[in-house]
């Protein structure tokens, strides 16, 4: 699996220790920044990852900011991305199996590094449970195809 990871200034440092945990892991993983801690602009950096996850260039992608919201709200904006904010394992878990989030994204300035492994983790060993959710998803989609049409970023 491909991971594309990304943050601010506010998520660098979660970013850094989800990095080394994948490296550990022996997971695959693309940063495409920020690469220091001077101030940024979080949707620059959503929208990198969200991008490398619609292309296909990675299979999914992980976010950080200070809340985890606004790189959330800013790779939802991307057609064909689900992003979700998720601070527990529970959540993780169904974002994966309810939901298919594609993108996960986490709060440096709400959890600790300690926490995000294990979010990071059960969000990588879950997948989609299909049949009904698939329903629900297919549902998604509609609602954004009926704003942005079947575009998708090239
Ligand atoms: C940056 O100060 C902060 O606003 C950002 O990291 C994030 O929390 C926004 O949602």
């Amino acid at each position: 699996m491909r991971i594309a990871l990304g943050s601010d200034h506010g998520g660098f440092h979660l970013k850094a220790v989800i990095k080394e945990y994948l490296d550990q892991q022996g997971i695959e993983n693309h940063d495409f920044g920020t690469y220091d801690a001077g101030s940024v602009d979080y949707p620059d950096y959503a929208r990198k990852v969200a991008e490398a996850v619609v292309r296909g260039e990675c299979d999914r992608g992980i976010l950080c900011c200070g809340t985890g919201i606004g790189v959330c709200i800013a790779a939802n904006k991307v057609p064909g991305i689900r992003a979700a904010l998720c601070h527990d394992t529970f959540s993780a878990r169904a974002a994966r199996e309810h939901n298919d989030a594609n993108i996960l994204t986490l709060g440096e300035r709400v959890i600790g590094p300690g926490l995000a492994r294990d979010i990071v983790a059960t969000w990588l060993a879950a997948e989609f449970s299909g049949g009904r959710h698939a329903r629900r998803v297919d549902k998604i989609s509609a609602i954004e195809n009926s704003y942005c049409g079947a575009k998708r970023p090239s």
